[in-house]
């Protein structure tokens, strides 16, 4: 009797465990979900530090290079060597043999020539040319593409582009004067002439250069009166730029020094709203993502493109209702886009709605779309526009609706240019049901905005019409 007690009790309690265990496998996924769903009533704007752009200037042979390099990693921040550009520039120049003395020439090599960075590499026309471009011969001839305007005002607005809407550390000569006037910190790096001709000598001897000491400081001495007396981007300290003298101080230690000056001035800076992901927004995307993996492959390029913070603007092509899936997975910024107002009547419409899409009439923006898309952007949204309005007719690239540049003038987001491709053979306007294939998003570089109050709707949306049809030209060959 006992015993049958015993098994009747263990079997109770084996069946309540495994009862508990079914609800906790259907409960828990609903409770996941209640929760992600309810986040949104208290999901806020977050308040981060605004962009940040440090500037160090210098002279040659400062240990600018090395301490720039260190400091971004240390702060997280992207790195750009801007002497790189004209060394990159110096071997184009070298490789199609062109006249130094010609000018014009010597600028269209410049305008030709194809320069990608990575934080240590850097790309010459597709090829690495890291270390070709640090070879004695090569840092004696950029004399020629440093002094020619032409050249220089190219690489200026080039590194502009490279550092809108990200935190940067950025090297070269003329950051502080010419390329950044308005950077949050500048920072002037100097050493003594001999400890700087020093560095370099055994900087040239470790890759096997042929060169005495005296052979260094008296070229050292020919770049330095150079980039002073240079008429246009010459090396000055301006009146903001904290000097920091580098004699006697190990690269560690003048890292530090540098990330002690940024970080207090980091503490001074701005807030600047963001809106983030809510865990609802994060569930439904990382769902979409799992669900379009086998059907939808999508290859990404440009991510690194949108400003971690603050409000973007990013204008796309449109060519199917796939469009803002794919984009919205391929963001790394949480989106709000415009829809349809007929989408917010159908089966979807609490979710479109949930996802903080904003309704738009079929003839185009309608006044209150408009101010909500104004009091996202003060919120620090990422507002994704299709800026030919509707979605195209033939997979190609239609005229633009000049609506988007009010946006960019009156809440002045950083402007992103991106496309997608491989949407419309998937799903194009005609046809009811998508079938499985591949896609391609492309964020493209910021478009530069600070001389927006100078031109007119119609130069600003030809620019953009222009990067347009790069990126879904990127996008394309990405696609394959
Ligand atoms: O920093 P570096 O030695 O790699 O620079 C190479 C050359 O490019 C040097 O002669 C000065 C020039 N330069 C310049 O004129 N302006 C810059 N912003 C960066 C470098």
């Amino acid at each position: 009797m006992w015993h049958c007690d015993r098994v009747s009790w263990s079997l109770l309690c084996w069946c309540q465990v495994r009862h508990l265990t079914y609800d906790l496998y259907f409960l828990a996924p609903l409770a996941i979900l209640a929760v992600c769903f309810f986040s949104l009533r208290y999901h806020e704007p977050e308040l981060c530090s605004l962009k940040m752009i440090v500037t160090i200037d210098g002279p040659a042979g400062a240990g600018k290079s090395c301490a720039a390099r260190g400091l971004a990693k240390r702060l997280g921040f992207s790195f750009l060597d801007t002497g790189a550009l004209y060394r990159a520039v110096t071997l184009a120049g070298k490789r199609r043999g062109v006249n130094w003395l010609d000018a014009e020439a010597l600028a269209e090599v410049a305008a030709a020539a194809e320069i990608r960075l990575t934080d240590d590499r850097v790309f010459l026309d597709g090829e690495d040319v890291t270390d070709e471009i640090r070879a004695l011969e090569i840092t004696t001839l950029t004399r020629h593409t440093a002094d020619n305007r032409q050249v220089r005002e190219r690489l200026s607005a080039l590194q502009r582009e490279l550092a809108a809407g990200r935190n940067v550390v950025t090297e070269g000569r003329d950051q502080a004067t010419e390329v950044f006037p308005d950077a949050e910190c500048k920072i002037f790096l100097t050493a003594a002439d001999e400890v700087r001709a020093q560095r370099r000598y055994e900087d040239l001897r470790a890759r096997g250069e042929q060169v005495t000491l005296a052979e260094v400081l008296e070229k050292q001495q020919a770049r330095d009166r150079r980039d002073h007396e240079r008429e246009y981007g010459g090396l000055q300290k301006t009146p903001d730029s904290l000097e920091v003298l580098t004699d006697g101080l190990t690269p560690e230690e003048v890292i530090d020094r540098l990330e002690e000056i940024v970080r207090s001035r980091q503490k001074r800076l701005p807030v600047v709203k963001t809106e983030t992901m809510s865990l609802w927004y994060k569930f439904v995307r990382i769902w979409c993502r799992l669900a379009c993996v086998f059907p939808f492959p999508c290859r990404v390029q440009g991510q690194e493109n949108l400003p971690a913070t603050g409000p973007i603007l990013l204008l796309s092509n449109h060519l199917s209702h796939l469009d803002t899936i794919a984009i919205a997975t391929a963001s790394p910024r949480r989106l709000r886009a415009l829809a349809r107002e007929s989408l917010f009547v159908g089966p979807f419409a609490w979710l479109i709605r949930s996802l903080g899409a904003i309704p738009v009439g079929s003839a185009g923006a309608t006044l209150s779309s408009l101010r909500a898309t104004f009091r996202h952007l003060e919120n620090g949204t990422a507002m994704l526009i299709f800026a030919e309005g509707s979605r195209s007719e033939d997979g190609e690239l239609a005229e633009l609706q000049p609506g988007f540049t009010i946006l960019a003038r009156k809440k002045n987001p950083v402007v992103v240019p991106m496309a997608v491709a491989g949407t419309f053979e998937a799903w194009p306007r005609h046809r009811w049901l998508p079938r499985p294939g591949r896609m391609a998003v492309v964020f493209g570089k910021p478009i530069p905005t600070d001389n927006l109050g100078e031109i007119s709707d119609e130069a600003f949306g030809g620019v953009v019409a222009e990067r347009l049809a790069e990126c879904h030209a990127a996008a394309k060959r990405l696609r394959g």
